[in-house]
């Protein structure tokens, strides 16, 4: 993020973050922007400023993504920080119960045009089940996808805080003694072992056991403007789930192996492409975020 001047900022495109083998066309670049940009606007609200945006870049790959102006009048009625703050990704310990429709439709809110539930036993269901442990397999077994994984895994303690981003043990539910273990002895080299991939994909089918529904969302089309509006969807969305008790956990494998964006929502007959595949489940409780939070002034610059 670059200051333009008080009040005055662009967001920008880092590289140094882009996925470049599972996310070739920074695809979720532009929507982690979007959901940024979303938080941000809540945040902002919750101080008495509104955020008027100019999208920038007409490309994926543009240094300058969007510019935002900071005003001093109300924003969107956003009721508190408590929940951006305590937002969080929940994989494990998802009840089987579907999701109620009451539910799904608190969570999508007026945004059911974009959104679309399949109940886990339901035929589309299953078969996104099991199409995504079949992208999971797929991408387990690409060497060039476990090596990008392998750069962001951050096992020990003086990883995670000299990073502070990336995945960790505690961000993967690696917790207890295994939690130790793996604080204290594994390096990156150990995420390219067969038993690592192995662990990853049991851990992943018992997921895919036990959870309550799909949310899938769509965007009109996959222009930079549409995937911000689709990142900022997905903000919105989890924001609401905590008071819900509804743990939300993205699955994006098979976005990124077969059968895509496109071929999804074609499968799907959504009409559209599909940016999000969420997977969903009512937990008993729903704990404080685990994952790194960097400090402003590591991404600021004037
Ligand atoms: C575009 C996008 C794709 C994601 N895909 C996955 C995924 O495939 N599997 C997963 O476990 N988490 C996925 N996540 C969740 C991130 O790993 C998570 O948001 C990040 O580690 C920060 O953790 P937090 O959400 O708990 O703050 C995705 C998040 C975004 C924004």
């Amino acid at each position: 993020m670059r200051l333009l001047g008080p009040y005055h900022w662009v967001i920008g495109n880092d590289p140094r973050g882009w996925l470049p083998v599972v996310d070739p066309t920074q695809r979720e670049t532009m929507l982690s922007l979007g959901a940024f940009a979303q938080c941000l606007e809540y945040a902002a609200a919750h101080f008495g400023y509104q955020c008027r945006w100019r999208v920038r870049a007409t490309t994926r790959q543009a240094a300058d993504v969007l510019e935002v102006r900071l005003e001093r009048r109300p924003g969107p009625a956003y009721p508190d920080l408590t929940g951006l703050l305590g937002r969080r990704t929940l994989r494990t310990d998802f009840s089987p119960v579907p999701i109620q429709p009451a539910d799904v439709q608190q969570l999508t809110g007026g945004e059911a045009a974009h959104c679309r539930f399949l109940a886990p036993a339901s035929g589309p269901g299953r078969d996104l089940t099991a199409a995504t442990l079949a992208a999971n397999q797929h991408q387990t077994a690409r060497d060039p996808a476990q090596c990008e994984l392998a750069h962001w895994v951050r096992w020990d303690a003086a990883a995670v805080l000299r990073h502070r981003d990336g995945l960790t043990a505690a961000g993967m539910g690696i917790e207890g003694p295994a939690g130790w273990l793996v604080r204290h002895f594994y390096d990156s080299a150990r995420v390219l072992t067969p038993d690592f991939r192995a662990r990853g994909l049991a851990k992943i089918t018992g997921q895919l056991a036990t959870h309550g529904g799909w949310l899938v969302l769509t965007s009109p089309g996959e222009s930079v403007p549409a995937l911000l509006a689709a990142g900022r969807r997905l903000a919105r969305i989890w924001l609401r789930a905590k008071a819900l008790n509804i743990g939300i956990h993205p699955m994006t494998q098979v976005l990124e192996e077969a059968p895509g964006p496109a071929g999804l929502g074609q499968y799907l007959g959504l009409g559209a492409p599909v940016q999000f595949v969420l997977r969903l489940g009512y937990v008993e409780s729903y704990d404080a975020p685990v994952s790194p939070r960097r400090p402003v002034e590591w991404f600021v610059r004037t």
